[in-house]
């Protein structure tokens, strides 16, 4: 994955457990990268050994890791370094998950190599959405709920998020593919504006 993936694990862990807990992160993992170049592509398995590395010495689940990337992504990488880009995406977390294929076409003008996940919105309502992410990794889920509750805060709305085994899910192909049941409803105190 580029090396702006990298990135975000380590100023997740920076900037919540300090410098030294990254080396030590680091070095548990064997990973001997002084910085990362958010646009050089680097192997997955270091981004992979970073976070095993990362839920041993913070006695964390990766899931709730990857959950924390998620807010973390939404927050400070997509949010601070893309602002517009996120702004074009849509103006509600309905429309800018219809427009990720927009999306991920112009991210990959800036990461060329980038294999990006696929997410299909297959059923929608005012208040809620089914919809399959599909990629070729493994074990990513709850990021992608991270990042759907990152989005979530963007707009303002509470979600509820359910996991379900996807329709065609298992295919004997190498595309790992799951369904989230997405519920959303406004924030109380967007409410009584
Ligand atoms: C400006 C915002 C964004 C940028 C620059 C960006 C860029 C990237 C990059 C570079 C990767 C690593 C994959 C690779 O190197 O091949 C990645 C992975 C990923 N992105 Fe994005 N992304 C953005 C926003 C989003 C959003 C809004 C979502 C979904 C809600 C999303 C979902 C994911 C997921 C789930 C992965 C993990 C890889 C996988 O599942 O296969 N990204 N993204």
């Amino acid at each position: 994955m580029y090396g702006l993936v990298n990135k975000a694990v380590e100023g997740l862990i920076v900037s919540n457990y300090g410098e030294e807990t990254w080396d030590d992160v680091k070095q548990k993992a064997g990973v001997d990268f002084d910085m990362f170049i958010s646009n050089d592509p680097y192997p997955d398995t270091i981004t992979y050994d970073l976070l095993v590395a990362a839920t041993e010495i913070l006695k964390q689940p990766a899931s709730e890791l990857l959950r924390l990337l998620g807010h973390y992504w939404i927050s400070d990488v997509a949010v601070q370094h893309y602002g517009s880009m996120m702004d074009a995406g849509g103006g509600t977390l309905l429309e800018f998950m219809k427009n990720l294929p927009n999306f991920h076409r112009r991210v990959k003008m800036i990461f060329p190599d980038l294999e990006p996940p696929v997410f299909k919105v297959l059923k929608e309502s005012e208040s809620s959405m089914e919809l399959i992410y599909e990629s070729k990794r493994n074990g990513l889920e709850m990021f992608v709920v991270g990042l759907l509750e990152g989005l979530a805060k963007r707009y303002q709305m509470e979600v509820k998020i359910d996991q379900r085994p996807a329709p065609g899910g298992d295919t004997d192909d190498e595309i790992n593919r799951t369904l989230f049941v997405v519920e959303w409803s406004p924030w109380e105190q967007a409410a009584t504006f």
